[in-house]
């Protein structure tokens, strides 16, 4: 019988910090796509060498990564979880993809012209090819679906065109990834600066939230949290740091936008941003107390990564054996 369960593949980067943003864009819609579909995650280590790391601090955010998604919720029972470097298929499939993405498709990566300029003393090739990599990731798995942020739809739109280019080329090879966008959660933004994304790069720590910040934290960054000269709190244009403010607290809590505009009606921006902060700090602390269990028994979390790997490898080396032979290589031993 077909399997009409619709796989989903995505990944994530153990770039460091892990902000509130991380998880309300991206982490907890995952944990709840593991009710629709047959999931595969992955630490995306591969491509975060695309930048220069501290060999120390790259494991350690790897470990801290999986402690938090398991505490957030990913299932390993349900999905698969594993790190991209222990399965080599990775960087087989995109070695062979590299050879059929142009130079010029390349180049036109709005998130490479970024990051050039950002590091410009460190303009790899592996900068360069990194969307490749990721065609080779969503592909390998014949993943239906990639849930992705607006920053990554530019890399999905080219795994497509590489995967029909390829099946055009030669015959039907790859499943054509669809976009996943979620409505709810999706951009969370500074608390500092509200007109640009809550990052863990931001110089000023009280812009983002760390889903290891303390309660203290937690609430010290929302009571400076940056608002507007005004004194109502309503949804609407040119309320950047409010808006953002109302996100939050209506995605922490699960009452909707409007819910949150009532409970507050009459009350100040100093009643507001404390409750939002305790409203956080609720939501987090579950997730804290797994993490920090989790983090007690790495052991278990390398069992969850080496078991998913071995299974990861082999749905992964099917797609590639295919790959080989219909680019014409001699059959594998
Ligand atoms: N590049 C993605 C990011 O930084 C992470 C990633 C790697 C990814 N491979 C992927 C996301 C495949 C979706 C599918 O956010």
């Amino acid at each position: 019988m077909e399997n009409t369960i619709k796989r989903s593949f995505s990944a994530i980067q153990p770039s460091g910090t892990i902000t509130l943003g991380n998880y309300l864009g991206a982490i907890r819609n995952w944990v709840k796509l593991q009710d629709e579909f047959d999931c595969i995650f992955a630490i995306a280590d591969l491509h975060t060498i695309t930048v220069r790391q501290e060999p120390a601090l790259l494991r350690s955010h790897s470990i801290e990564l999986l402690a938090m998604l398991l505490a957030a919720g990913i299932n390993p029972e349900k999905s698969l979880l594993f790190c991209q470097s222990h399965v080599h298929q990775h960087a087989e499939l995109a070695w062979v993809l590299n050879c059929y993405t142009q130079m010029g498709e390349l180049s036109r990566m709005t998130q490479f012209k970024d990051k050039s300029a950002k590091h410009a003393n460190n303009i790899n090739a592996g900068l360069f090819i990194y969307p490749t990599l990721m065609a080779a990731d969503i592909l390998l798995y014949k993943a239906d679906i990639v849930p992705v942020g607006e920053d990554q739809k530019q890399h999905l739109e080219l795994s497509r065109d590489i995967a029909n280019r390829f099946n055009n080329t030669y015959s039907e090879t790859f499943v054509v990834p669809e976009p996943y966008i979620v409505k709810s959660g999706g951009r969370v933004m500074s608390l500092q600066n509200p007109t640009s994304k809550m990052s863990k790069s931001d110089e000023n720590t009280n812009g983002f939230i760390a889903l290891t910040d303390s309660k203290d934290v937690i609430m010290r960054k929302f009571r400076r949290a940056v608002t507007d000269s005004e004194t109502v709190i309503e949804y609407r244009e040119g309320k950047d740091g409010i808006n953002n403010l109302l996100n939050i607290y209506s995605a922490v809590t699960g009452k909707t936008v409007e819910e949150a505009v009532k409970e507050f009606e009459g009350k100040g921006y100093g009643e507001f941003k404390p409750a939002v902060g305790e409203a956080v700090a609720a939501h987090l602390k579950p997730i804290q107390e797994k993490y920090n269990d989790y983090m007690k028994n790495k052991d278990y979390i390398v069992s969850v990564y080496t078991k998913s790997a071995e299974i990861a490898s082999k749905i992964a080396e099917s797609t590639l054996r295919k790959v080989y032979k219909k680019v014409g290589f001699l059959q594998k031993p």
